[in-house]
């Protein structure tokens, strides 16, 4: 199978779902963890199903594409994704055009096995592959003012039919504080089930945070601006009343038009499971601490 990277993917060449499983139950039957070794808290990674690539990949949210779910995997062929470079600005010591392939090349790939939890209340076990965002801005130098980080995501109105819609203030952008892009488990992610990741899910590198809504995890991403003020971001532009800075997963902030107690799990059948949310998305032993002095309810 093609890889487009394979530089440090060697035990990680998964070639389909199938493998994949059959090598995580030898993983986790040796206590092994999904190649998660050395982040906090992550071995119960290995807990948890994931969902199948089919569902992964064809159940979207990509609104440059259109606002269907199944729009991004219908549309999405028509991004170009290389060459793709990705702007590094704002208080930094090495600004520039960072070529996708020299931040590849410098960048220790890993798999992560994480739970996703979209703001409109469904779910899935999502196994990314990618790199630690850490990495990336360590690579640029963060300047001491930085507080906060900027993404932005593409925007070419040729090869991305639902931009024709004033549905979202284009392009697409989404912010971190500073600490919480700094935090282990905030990766960039490049594949899914050790394959690049499709266009739909947001080719070629794009953000996962996984305790946030699943909003926060900017796709396609070209401009990564570090600030010293919060960013715009572009659900909290199109309506601040229902979606804040934070988006923190917790289930005791409602959104005003639905509970955010429980979730739908994708890839469960017509009448789907529904499970308890966790707060954090269950990963409030590795992230809690990042917001003890803050009100969750209001800073939501
Ligand atoms: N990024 C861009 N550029 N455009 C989008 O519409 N949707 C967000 C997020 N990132 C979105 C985006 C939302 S609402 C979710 S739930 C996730 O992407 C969905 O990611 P997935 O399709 O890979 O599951």
């Amino acid at each position: 199978m093609a890889y487009r990277w394979t530089n440090d993917l060697t035990d990680r060449d998964v070639t389909d779902e199938a493998i994949y499983l059959n090598r995580r139950q030898l993983l986790s039957g040796a206590a092994a963890g999904v190649g998660l070794a050395g982040v906090a808290g992550v071995a119960h990674a290995a807990d948890l199903e994931p969902t199948s690539w089919e569902d992964v990949t064809s159940y979207n949210n990509y609104y440059e594409f259109g606002t269907g779910k199944d729009d991004p995997a219908k549309h999405a062929h028509r991004l170009t994704t290389e060459p793709w470079s990705v702007q590094i600005d704002g208080l930094v010591d090495r600004p520039g055009a960072y070529a996708f392939e020299d931040i590849m090349s410098k960048m220790t790939i890993e798999e992560r096995l994480y739970r996703f939890r979209c703001v409109e209340a469904w779910s899935m076990v999502i196994p990314w592959n990618g790199f630690e965002l850490a990495d990336l801005l360590d690579m640029a130098g963060v300047q001491s003012g930085a507080k906060y980080v900027a993404f932005e995501t593409v925007l070419r109105p040729d090869e991305m039919p639902g931009v024709a819609r004033p549905v979202l203030d284009w392009p697409y952008v989404e912010g971190l504080r500073l600490d919480e892009a700094m935090h282990p488990l905030t990766i960039m992610a490049t594949g899914i089930y050790g394959r690049d990741i499709p266009n739909q899910n947001g080719a070629p590198l794009r953000l996962v945070v996984p305790w946030k809504y699943g909003f926060k995890s900017i796709k396609s991403i070209v401009r990564i601006t570090l600030t010293d003020s919060e960013p715009p971001t572009s659900w909290n532009k199109a309506n601040a009343r229902e979606y804040g800075f934070f988006s923190n997963v917790n289930p005791e902030v409602d959104h005003p038009r639905w509970s955010q107690a429980s979730e739908r799990v994708i890839g469960t059948g017509l009448f789907a499971r529904r499970q308890d949310t966790l707060m954090f998305n269950g990963y409030a032993d590795e992230v809690a601490s990042l917001y003890a002095d803050m009100d969750l309810t209001k800073n939501f």
